[in-house]
């Protein structure tokens, strides 16, 4: 059986994940405004695994009796004054995200909840993952700076990505 104080926070988390979702849902549509399809793919996909980042820590408090509640998600920004600037947004929202996981386990190891960290420490090492993707395509992305032919290169490219449901979700048991 869960903690109160751990079951609130994670439930907390579970908003977190499906705000990013939800963030990342509107940069993709704005991506599809101004014709940009493979980024507007690459964040589809992004939104997908914050999806299933919301799921692991649902299955995780109903594993152990735990009560999901789920909390108003917030609106997400709907304009970006260019290509580049939802990519430098998202990383950093995902050092902020980073931020949480980290209090989350500070929490988890303050209640002795070795169930709760050991779920966590899927999610730090998830976030290193998070980071490096998105400030790796912000990088690439100053190259390509203008010079469109290198923007539409990339966007090929980033239309090629697709959702894999992380293992934890798939294993069973
Ligand atoms: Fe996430
Ligand atoms: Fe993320």
């Amino acid at each position: 059986m869960i903690g109160k104080k751990m079951q609130d926070a994670l439930n907390r988390q579970i908003n977190a994940e499906l705000y990013s979702g939800y963030l990342y849902q509107s940069m993709s549509a704005y991506y599809q405004s101004i014709n940009l399809p493979g980024f507007a793919n690459w964040f589809w996909v992004q939104m997908q695994e914050e999806t299933a980042h919301s799921q692991i820590i649902y299955n995780h408090l109903v594993d152990r009796g735990g009560r999901v509640h789920l909390l108003p998600i917030e609106e997400p920004p709907f304009e970006w004054p260019d290509a580049r600037q939802p990519l430098e947004d998202s990383y950093q929202h995902e050092q902020k995200v980073t931020a949480m996981i980290g209090n989350l386990v500070n929490l988890a190891i303050e209640e002795r909840d070795h169930a709760a960290n050991s779920m966590l420490q899927w999610f730090v090492n998830e976030q290193v993952e998070e980071e490096k993707n998105v400030s790796g395509l912000v990088e690439q992305l100053k190259y390509a700076e203008g010079a469109p032919a290198g923007i539409l290169m990339l966007d090929r490219e980033l239309g090629a990505r697709v959702f894999t449901p992380p293992a934890i979700l798939t294993a069973g048991g």
